[in-house]
This record gives structure tokens, sequence and C-alpha cells, in this order.
């Protein structure tokens, strides 16, 4: 039986850890997957969170199951970061725990599809992961083009696939710091996005995965806050893997606004019946972190500065890029006005692989780079390179 199975191709963005990992040139340089990382090139575990895992070392009496919803009080600290003073919209708001931002994005379309939904319309290019989740559930992506040529978002497209969608269809936003290209649409834009949603039939599917990493929290808020304030329902997928630096322990949460708070009950039932039968419950020490952080008005702080030193460096990295204009024939300006850990570079696929080849620089084969792997040692370097390959 097993031997109908084909080799898989392997995740190229996972795959590119493994690529720079057995590369031996000292000086070679990390632009692939999105992790942040220091001016020393490190990816350390937040202060704050270290100091709130001690804390559940010496204070958790048990690891006892919690249920397919995870961490509640998670779930709730969360909420006022997310949504703003009236955190559950009146009423209508609630979510549960997920695995990571994936988990969350995996339950957002699982909910979406068992409710009716069969196409989802999505901005391209996108999260590669985001046409697999819908791939496996079966969902049909519908692409429109995200961003125009002069790295701009192309709002135009996003208003047009809203007006022109139906009943039985999503769309798939992202809400801040778009990944791959770094493109948010302006709050001018997002306006203009949730009136579109507010007269139509289109369910608004949001994913969250870089909160605070683009100009702040709240600023990272408005796109998302905008549209919940003006539709009906929406779907929410959040990540805590980078705002909080837990990659691995797969921090995340999903949530859902409603149309009458006394839906909640039922919908989060079968949020938590594909939960149970995908993944049954979400890993607890990391969220468990999270909401000692969150609860703790100094810890919060201390998370709060150390987001803000992220923040400040990957500026930096933007805007000694722009700085220099064009790299050979490739215009780095309009990445000072782009947000979070992502960029794309017009690159071939000849390009890419002489820079990495010929100069030890990964990124991924869409031209995306993650700019927190430039520091001060490696930054000219990477600008010459890019030169050379992009005469
Ligand atoms: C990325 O896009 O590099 C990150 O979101 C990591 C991932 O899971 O793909």
């Amino acid at each position: 039986m097993l031997e109908n199975l084909d080799p898989a191709a392997p995740d190229a963005l996972l795959a590119l850890i493994k690529l720079h990992a057995a590369d031996p040139r000292s000086d070679k340089i990390d632009l692939g997957v999105g992790v942040y990382r220091t001016a020393q090139g490190d990816t350390p575990v937040f202060a704050a969170i270290k100091a709130a895992e001690r804390r559940l070392v010496e204070t958790q009496v048990s690891k006892s199951y919690l249920g397919p919803e995870g961490d509640m009080g998670f779930v709730h600290a969360l909420m006022p970061h997310i949504f703003g003073t009236d955190p559950t919209m009146g009423g209508r708001i609630e979510g549960m725990q997920t695995p990571g931002g994936t988990g969350a994005v995996r339950l957002a379309a699982a909910l979406a599809k068992a409710a009716g939904v069969t196409r989802v319309h999505m901005g391209t290019p996108s999260w590669p992961n985001h046409a697999q989740i819908l791939a496996d559930l079966e969902v049909e992506p519908v692409p429109f083009e995200h961003a125009r040529a002069d790295g701009t978002a192309n709002v135009d497209a996003v208003l047009q696939a809203i007006r022109g969608a139906g009943p039985g269809e999503a769309v798939l936003l992202h809400g801040c710091c778009h990944n791959p290209t770094g493109i948010d649409y302006t709050p001018e834009q997002w306006d203009a996005i949730a009136a579109a949603l507010a007269d139509g039939a289109v369910l608004p599917i949001i994913d969250v995965a870089y909160q605070g990493l683009g100009h702040g929290m709240e600023a990272d808020a408005v796109g998302l806050r905008t549209v919940l304030a003006a539709v009906p329902e929406a779907l929410v997928a959040y990540s805590c893997d980078k705002n909080f630096g837990l990659y691995r322990d797969r921090v995340g949460a999903f949530y859902v606004m409603a149309r009458d708070g006394g839906q909640l009950p039922a919908i989060l039932s079968n949020a938590a019946a594909l939960a149970r039968a995908n993944w049954s419950m979400p890993p607890d020490h990391g969220a468990a972190a999270v909401r000692l952080v969150l609860d703790d008005a100094e810890l919060a702080a201390q998370w709060q500065d150390e987001l803000g030193v992220m923040r400040a460096r990957m500026r930096q990295v933007r805007d000694r890029l722009a700085e220099q204009g064009l790299a050979g024939t490739i215009d780095l300006t309009p990445l000072a006005a782009q947000n979070g850990l992502f960029s794309m570079l017009p690159l071939s696929r000849e390009q890419i692989a002489m820079l990495r080849d010929d100069h030890a620089i990964y990124m991924a084969g869409s031209g995306r780079i993650n700019v927190a792997g430039l520091t001060a040692d490696n930054i000219e370097r990477f600008i010459a390179a890019l030169t050379d390959v992009a005469r």
C-alpha cells in the first residue's frame, strides 16, 4: 500500500533552512525563513518570556489536559491587544488557542468550509502555506493581484474580488506586514475594503501573524479593527510566533466574530470538534508563558520594549536599503515604506541561484528576503552581491 506514495517535494521555505545550515562558507547570509534576528544574527528568547517561563516552572501544579480550546486565559489576555478597547465587540468575539498561526489558518479555513465556503479569494503572492492548506481542505483558491510593480498595494484588485464574490465565498487578507511582499494596505484603503465587505456576502478571514513588527501593536491592528467594525461576521487567525519569539513552541489563536453573540457557542463547538479531529489540543507551554507576560504589567511593558527594539532594527535595515536606491537594476527605494520581516525583490530564478552559489546568500525562490537577516556586518556585502547579479 505505502509504495503508492510518490516522494513529496519538500516545503521550499523549510528546505532553505537545511541548505543554509549545510553551507560551510563562514560569510553566508540567511534571508530565508521568517525569523527575527538581532544585529548579531541571533534569534534569542525574549527576556519577558524567559521570566514568565521561570515563573511557570515554579507555579504550574499540573500538566493535565485543558481541552481543545487550550488556555482560555491566554486567548482572552491577547484580545485587548488585537481587538482594542471593546475586545469582544459587544460579546460577539470569542476564540480558542491553536498550534501556531498555521493551526489558526487551518481552523479558520476548515470552519469556513464547514459553514459552506467553497472558494477563497486571496491576493497573490501569499504565504505559500495558505494555498497548501486550502488545497488540503479541497477549497478552491481564487487569486487576485496583491501588489503593483511599483511596490504599492493593488487595492482595486481586492475591491473587485470582494464586489464580485457571492455567498459561499471568503476572502483571505493579511492584517499587517504582508508575507511575502511587506506591502500593506493604507488606513484609507482598509476603509474602502471594509466598506466593500460590509456591502457584500463574502466572509472575511484575516491572518494576523506579525502584529507589532510593522508600526506597533496598535497601529498594526488598524486594518483588522476597521474591517471588524464594518462587517457582520469574520474569522481571525493569529500567531504569537514572531511577536513573542515563540516559533517552535507553536503559539496561536483563532477568533470568530459572529453576527450575534448568541451564535458563538454553536460556532465554537464546531471549531472545537475540528480541533479535536486535527490535533486534539494545542501545546500548552508557550501560550501559558504569553498569558503570564500579558497578565503582569511589568513583564508586558518589558515585552513591548523588546518588540520595539526588533521593529526599530528592521526599520534601520529597510532605511539603509532604500537609501541605496538602485542595486544594479533592482530599485530598493520602496522597501522603506514596506513593513515587517519581508520584502520581495524582482529577481529571476537564475539571479537567486547566483546569489546562493556565488555569494552564499540564501533567499526564497520567490525573491522574498527576510530583512532581519541583514546586519551592519553583512548588509554592504548583500548590496554589492545584488548589484553584481542584477547588472
Ligand atoms: C515564513 O513565511 O517564513 C514563516 O511564516 C515561517 C513559516 O512557517 O513558513
